[in-house]
């Protein structure tokens, strides 16, 4: 069953060739031929169009490089090529980068999501039949939790970083243009991701790149902050599910059922990379150094996701060493691709973020 107007979507996909956007564009040029899919995307440090290499010369799909803080530019492009659906995946990120710089997460996910609703306003007139924005957002926004209990749909933002605060920021604004305009809007808030093509400045990228390299695992604090982690590819599903038949104006929570503490997390990395790069088992959990605590680190977050599964009928697909094993071999056999995005900035990045702990 798919309760959106499927024939003649023209979706404008932002941040396609970021980690989650460049799975979730890979996915919809390749099951809906029938879209026009378009990637918007001002390729920042974290955008990467090789991500895509595989998938660019589809006649379904256009890359359109654009900032999505420029009202002008956008306007133009929903004038141009009349835009039918938003996924809007575009933002800055990275907790670490949103305390060192928070102003420029203001300016990308409060701003531009702004501007993405004024412009999908704007073009679509009060012309709602078959158009939707759909806004990406992450659990973040529900703030810490303690040793029990879960987030759900219902429960109060309470955001505690200058990055959950900037995307607590765009899902209320999203929520308000629904309610002012009337605007056909979906939201979703996601657990902490993993697969391929994530940058590695994020928690298991950072390590896989580190253990093959034999660099000190920076674990902040004592490593008993807790994550709930889902396989990037299995977010991608579940965006597609509720694009096309989530509810008008509703809010569906995305996770993975699937808690771990970091510390934890880091030794089964080490474990099965010792296996894979042929290490004597226990050589690589020696390079697990602990560094001073990221200031304000939130303790635990953890996703029901009930409502998705039992309206929507999604579940996640992978169990987590499985996926965790793929993710390994993902960065095992495209050197080239971090060598790629870790040369340069992310050094510089790098240094300042965990030389000076
Ligand atoms: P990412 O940092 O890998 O990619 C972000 C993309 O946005 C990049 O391609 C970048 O070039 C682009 N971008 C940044 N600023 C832009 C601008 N001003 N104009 C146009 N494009 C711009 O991020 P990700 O991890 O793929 O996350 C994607 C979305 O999912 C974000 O909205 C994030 O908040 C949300 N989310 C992420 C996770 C996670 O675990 N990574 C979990 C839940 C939700
Ligand atoms: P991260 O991947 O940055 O995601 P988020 O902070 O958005 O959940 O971090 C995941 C967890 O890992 C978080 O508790 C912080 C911790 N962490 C480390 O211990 N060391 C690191 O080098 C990084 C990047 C994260």
């Amino acid at each position: 069953m798919q309760c959106m107007n499927t024939t003649a979507q023209k979706i404008l996909i932002t941040g396609g060739a970021g980690f989650i956007g460049s799975h979730v564009v890979r996915r919809m040029v390749t099951l809906y031929p029938q879209y026009q899919i378009f990637n918007l995307d001002a390729l920042t440090y974290a955008g990467n169009l090789e991500n895509l290499r595989d998938i660019e010369d589809a006649p379904n799909y256009t890359f359109l490089k654009a900032d999505i803080t420029d009202q002008e530019a956008i306007n133009a492009l929903f004038e141009a090529h009349g835009f039918t659906s938003v996924i809007h995946l575009a933002a800055e990120s990275h907790v670490d980068r949103s305390i060192i710089d928070p102003l420029v997460f203001i300016k990308t996910n409060v701003m531009g999501t702004a501007v993405l609703l004024n412009a999908a306003r704007q073009s679509w007139k009060g012309a709602y039949e078959g158009k939707r924005f759909y806004h990406v957002s992450t659990d973040e926004v529900y703030g810490s939790l303690g040793e029990t209990g879960f987030f759900t749909e219902e429960t109060p933002y309470d955001p505690r970083s200058p990055y959950s605060a900037s995307k607590a920021s765009s899902d209320h604004l999203v929520r308000a243009y629904h309610h002012t305009y009337g605007l056909p809007v979906v939201v979703s808030n996601c657990s902490n991701n993993y697969g391929s093509h994530h940058f590695p400045e994020k928690l298991i990228p950072l390590m896989i790149n580190n253990i093959r390299n034999n660099k000190p695992l920076p674990v902040y604090g004592k490593g008993d902050n807790i994550r709930d982690w889902l396989f990037v590819e299995d977010h991608a599903r579940a965006i597609d599910v509720i694009f096309h038949n989530g509810k008008n104006g509703d809010t569906y929570n995305i996770g993975g059922f699937n808690e771990w503490k970091n510390i934890d997390l880091v030794k089964t990395l080490c474990a099965i990379m010792d296996k894979k790069l042929g290490r004597e088992a226990g050589t690589s959990e020696k390079l697990i150094t602990y560094v001073t605590d990221r200031p304000g680190h939130d303790h635990r977050y953890a996703i029901d996701a009930t409502k998705l599964n039992k309206e929507l009928g999604w579940e996640p697909s992978l169990q987590f060493e499985e996926g965790l094993e793929k993710t390994v071999d993902w960065y095992l056999t495209n050197e080239a691709w971090v060598k790629n995005v870790t040369s340069g900035a992310y050094q510089q990045y790098y240094d300042k973020q965990y030389h000076e702990r």
